[in-house]
């Protein structure tokens, strides 16, 4: 069985939940605390394995490829003024056994379409996809080691499943599946953003999937669906009628960066974490809420 080495991270969505933030510089580029959603998403694909990292950019994204680039002129600031600490952040954003590729999506025409803009550097290899605007904190294991750990056992597509409220089934991909084992099941259907009464469960495809080489040729005879675009989940429908697709239910929490409010609750919630800051943001935050008025 061929290992996941490859992750891509499509990142040319137009952001507009975020405008006017997002005008000049993608969403992905939005921190949590001090690092980009981008950066969580990649150390996440590096946690897991993988050492090619593939960024499916659009326009205004040249914040991407800068972030993950040596930084000559900072570093050489810093190393003057003998800031070695942040020094050493800056320079291992990535570590040197990892490359990034970015390849350009000319036009915004959808999930799908981004990953089959893939194909040329995945090849014939199974390969990760992140969506970075689904912040997820696994705990122990982050959440594509242990969907890697699940590749390695069955060799099959994997998406990343979890429980939402029903009244959410249209913002995601919902799938109908049978229990394999505890987190485990054979993926029976898949629909793009159904309204609740045609949902076929409330299991959602969050922004986590190991696929394939054969959704490359299912991709590209994928017609436009929802919304008008052409869509990865259209195309697992058909990969699941010639092959095996498996849903794995994550351990950890989710954060939807993709909203403005998922992405106060992890903002919150990493800086309640962090090493340097979480003694001083609970003291705030508490002495804060006692002063709300519950009513506003
Ligand atoms: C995309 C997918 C959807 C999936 C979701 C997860 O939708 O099309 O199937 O459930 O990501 O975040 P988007 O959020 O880009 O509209």
């Amino acid at each position: 069985m061929k290992p996941i080495k490859k992750a891509v991270f499509p990142v040319a969505g137009l952001g507009t939940r975020f405008l006017p933030a997002t005008k000049a510089s993608p969403k992905e580029m939005l921190p949590v605390v001090d690092k980009p959603l981008i950066q969580y998403a990649v150390e996440e694909a590096i946690s897991a394995g993988c050492d090619q990292m593939i960024f499916i950019n659009g326009r205004s994204k040249r914040a991407i490829p800068d972030h993950f680039d040596k930084a000559y002129e900072l570093e050489t600031e810093l190393e003057e003024k003998g800031k070695t600490k942040l020094l050493e952040v800056v320079r291992n954003i990535v570590p040197d056994h990892v490359s990034c590729i970015y390849l350009r999506q000319a036009e915004a025409l959808g999930l799908g379409h981004a990953v089959l803009c893939a194909r040329p550097v995945v090849g014939e290899d199974p390969f990760a996809v992140i969506l970075a605007d689904d912040l997820i904190d696994g705990g122990g294991k982050t959440c594509m080691q242990q969907m890697v750990e699940q590749y390695e056992r069955h060799g099959n597509s994997i998406l990343g499943v979890e429980e939402i409220p029903v009244e959410d089934t249209s913002k995601y991909g919902v799938i109908k599946s049978t229990a394999i084992e505890e987190r485990l099941s054979r993926l029976e259907d898949i629909v793009e953003k159904p309204s609740p009464d045609k949902a076929p469960s409330n299991l959602a495809v969050v922004g986590r999937y190991i696929l394939t080489p054969p959704i490359f040729d299912l991709l590209a005879s994928t017609e436009k669906g929802a919304g008008g675009e052409i869509q990865l989940t259209d195309a697992i429908a058909a990969l699941l009628k010639i092959q095996p697709v498996l849903a794995y239910a994550f351990e950890g929490k989710r954060y939807d960066c993709g909203s403005k409010l998922g992405y106060l609750q992890a903002t919150v919630e990493y800086a309640l974490k962090h090493p340097e800051l979480k003694d001083d943001f609970r003291a705030y935050l508490l002495d804060y809420v006692k002063h709300i008025n519950p009513s506003g």
